[in-house]
């Protein structure tokens, strides 16, 4: 498709731009949304109350079948926990800009050239905008807090002109996956594997996250 794609001037794309986008797709698309379901799994892993109640939503919603683009409106607490996920592990955890032309922001003189960072990572835990933000309570997004917030106090898909493109197809994409393991999976973590951030361009788990796998019992099989 992207071979036959025209640039913003109507040219066709160089085998350089085709390479560029490319590259940019897997690494805002794929690293991001693995960081996601990581960190979802891990939080899952560590408060077996919500894992419940995830799978309980689930299961009255779907039984044992696969989850389809369709069903996702119908599941608002695997949205809200996907969504805490996100506040307190958020996969892009700085984002930069640098300055083009001098202006001033609040109290700050910016000559040309300056870099500005935005953390969604400080943002997101702090207390003025987040009561405890620092527990994992999926429950806080059942409310449109999201609407509520403070412009910039959520940010995981940043903000402005350059705001993820693709930001419904990444929960899509996050809230089909995370409902079928969490459908067919029981995580276990492993006790002793560290569990480190790598704060990098997306924050990944630095070893991974360790768990064990055990398959659910399906209704079918119980019977
Ligand atoms: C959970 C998953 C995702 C998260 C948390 C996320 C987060 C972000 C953030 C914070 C930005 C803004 C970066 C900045 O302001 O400097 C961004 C931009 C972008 N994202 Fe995503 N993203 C996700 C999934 C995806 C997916 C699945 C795609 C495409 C398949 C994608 C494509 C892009 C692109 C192309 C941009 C650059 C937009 C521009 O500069 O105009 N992202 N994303």
């Amino acid at each position: 498709m992207l071979l036959q794609a025209t640039d913003e001037d109507g040219s066709q794309l160089s085998d350089q731009e085709l390479r560029d986008e490319v590259m940019t797709l897997l690494l805002a698309g794929h690293e991001t949304t693995a960081n996601a379901l990581s960190w979802t799994l891990m939080l899952l892993s560590q408060h077996p109350k919500s894992e419940a109640k995830l799978l309980q939503e689930l299961h009255s919603v779907l039984g044992d079948c696969p989850p389809t683009v369709t069903d996702l409106n119908q599941l608002p607490y695997l949205q809200t926990v996907i969504k805490e996920s996100m506040q307190l592990y958020p996969p892009v955890w700085a984002l930069s800009r640098e300055v083009v032309r001098e202006c001033q922001i609040g109290e700050y003189r910016l000559p040309p050239g300056t870099l500005v960072y935005v953390s969604p990572w400080v943002m997101h835990r702090d207390s003025r905008f987040f009561e405890a933000p620092d527990q994992f309570r999926p429950e806080r997004w059942a409310d449109h807090l999201e609407q509520s917030s403070p412009p910039g106090a959520y940010l995981p898909f940043g903000d402005g002109p350059r705001v993820c493109i693709d930001q419904s197809f990444a929960m899509m994409e996050v809230k089909l996956l995370l409902a079928r393991i969490v459908q067919t999976f029981h995580l276990t973590l492993v006790s002793d594997h560290p569990i480190e951030l790598l704060p990098s361009i997306t924050l990944p788990p630095k070893q991974g996250i360790g768990v064990v796998l055990s398959q659910r019992k399906s209704e079918k099989s119980k019977t």
